[in-house]
C-alpha cells in the first residue's frame, strides 16, 4: 500500500499504512522452562499487524531488555504465551500527537520487533509506554539499565528500604550485575563503604578500580566469613541481596544491630527446579533485631521520573559509570538470557535487533 504522509495538527507528522505492511516478529514461549532456558523452550513467529486506529502507534524495537526476573515470572503464565519483556523503540508510525514518530519509547511490549498499542492503554497492570527522556548524548539502550527499571530498583531499594547512612557498611551481592554495580555507586555517593560480591576476579577488578567499590570477593573462591571479616570490620548495616542462598545467610548473620536488609531477587536458585535449603536466619533476625524488606521496583511507579532524574544527574556528574553487554540480534534473545543467569554479564545485558 502507498506510504501517506499527512500533517497532524501542526507539526506531528503520521504514516498511514506502513503498519498493514510489516509483519512483527516475536518469541513465544511453548514449553516452561526446565533448568538453563534453551531455544526449543520458544518459537519464533510472524505477526500481521493492523492498521492504526486514533490514539495508536506503531513501534519498532532498537534494544530488547533480558533480565533474571524473564526465568522466574514464566511460571506464572498458561502456555503458549508471548514471551515478556521491556524494550526501547522507535516510534516509526503515529495517530497519537503526544507520541510523534521518530521519538523512542520504553515499553514492557515483550521479545518482539514491532508493535501496535495505544499508549494510554497499559499492555500491563502497571506500567505504560513511555516516552524516553532526552537523554542528551547517552545511548537510547540506557533506557533499559541505569536510566530505567535496574536503576529505579537500585535508586529506590537501596534508598528507601536500607536507608544507608553516611559510614554505615553496605554489602552487595550480584554486585557486578545491573543491579549491583549501580547500587554500590549509589552507595558510595552516600558516603558509605561498600562491599561487593560477584563470580570473577576481573569483575571484582572493575567494582573497586573503575566504581570506587572498597572491596569486592570473587565469591566463587573466597571464604565468605573471612571476606566480609576482612572487608567489612566494623560488620554490615545495610545487605542489599540479589542472590539469596546460602550466602545472604551467612552475610546476615554478620550484621549489626539494627541491619536492613533489602531483598531484591534470589538468581542463585532461578534456574533450580528444587530450592536449596539453607541456614536457619531467624535467630540472626531476632537477636540483631534485622529488618529484612522485599521490594519490587514498580512499589515506586508513582515517582518513576524521579529515579530516573536521580541517576542521569550523577551520570552527568560523572559520578556514575556503566557497562553493557551488547548481544546482538533478535534471533539471539535466549543465548543472552542465558548468558546472563550464567554470569557472562558485567553491567547491564541488551540486546540489539540489528
Ligand atoms: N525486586 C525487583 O523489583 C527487581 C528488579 C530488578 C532486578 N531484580 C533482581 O535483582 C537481581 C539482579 O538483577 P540484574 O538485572 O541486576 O541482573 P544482573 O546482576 O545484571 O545479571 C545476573 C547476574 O547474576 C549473577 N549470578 C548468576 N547466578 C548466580 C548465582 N548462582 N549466585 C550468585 N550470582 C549469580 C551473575 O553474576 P556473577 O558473575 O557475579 O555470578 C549474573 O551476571 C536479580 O535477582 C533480579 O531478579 C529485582
Amino acid at each position: 500500500m502507498a506510504k501517506l504522509i499527512k500533517l497532524f495538527h501542526t507539526s506531528t507528522r503520521y504514516y498511514s499504512g506502513v503498519s498493514g505492511n510489516i509483519k512483527a516478529r516475536k518469541y513465544v514461549l511453548t514449553k516452561y522452562f526446565n533448568g538453563e532456558p534453551k531455544k526449543s523452550d520458544f518459537k519464533i513467529v510472524e505477526e500481521e499487524l493492523p492498521e492504526l486506529k486514533d490514539g495508536e502507534i506503531l513501534t519498532e524495537a532498537e534494544y530488547l531488555s533480558v533480565d533474571p526476573y524473564m526465568r522466574a515470572y514464566m511460571i506464572g503464565y498458561k502456555l503458549p504465551t508471548d514471551m515478556i519483556g521491556g524494550q526501547v523503540a522507535k516510534i516509526i508510525e503515529s495517530r497519537n500527537e503526544k507520541f510523534p514518530v521518530g521519538k523512542y519509547v520504553v515499553g514492557q511490549f515483550g521479545w518482539r520487533t514491532h508493535t501496535v498499542c495505544n499508549p494510554h492503554k497499559p499492555l500491563n497492570q502497571v506500567f505504560m509506554p513511555t516516552l524516553l527522556l532526552n537523554l542528551g548524548s547517552h545511548p537510547v539502550s540506557l533506557g533499559l539499565g541505569i536510566l530505567g527499571m535496574p536503576g529505579n530498583t537500585s535508586y529506590f531499594g537501596l534508598k528507601e528500604i536500607c536507608k544507608p547512612k553516611s559510614g554505615e557498611t553496605i554489602v552487595i551481592t550480584g554486585a557486578a550485575g545491573a543491579v549491583g554495580s549501580h547500587v554500590g555507586q549509589i552507595g558510595k555517593i552516600l558516603g558509605c563503604r561498600v562491599i561487593g560480591f560477584a563470580g570473577t576476579d576481573e569483575k571484582c577488578e572493575y567494582l573497586t578500580k573503575e566504581l570506587g567499590f572498597d572491596h569486592a570477593f570473587n565469591y566463587k573462591t573466597t571464604n565468605i566469613r573471612d571476606a566480609l571479616k576482612e572487608g567489612a570490620p566494623k560488620r554490615v548495616d545495610c545487605y542489599f541481596d540479589n542472590v539469596g542462598g546460602e550466602i545472604s545467610s551467612t552475610i546476615m548473620n554478620y550484621m549489626n544491630h539494627y541491619g536492613r536488609v533489602a531483598v531484591c531477587g534470589s538468581i542463585s536458585s532461578y534456574n533450580d527446579s528444587i530450592l536449596p535449603k539453607v541456614s536457619i536466619l531467624q535467630p540472626a533476625i531476632v537477636f540483631k533485631e534485622l529488618k529484612v524488606e522485599g521490594f519490587l521496583v514498580n512499589r515506586w511507579i508513582n515517582r518513576w521520573e524521579e529515579g530516573i532524574n536521580a541517576n542521569l544527574n550523577w551520570l552527568d556528574e560523572g559520578k556514575l559509570k556503566y557497562q553493557e553487554k551488547i548481544y546482538h540480534g533478535f534471533d539471539n534473545m535466549v543465548d543472552a538470557l542465558i548468558g546472563i543467569l550464567k554470569g557472562e554479564n558485567t553491567g547491564k545485558a541488551v540486546v540489539k535487533v540489528k
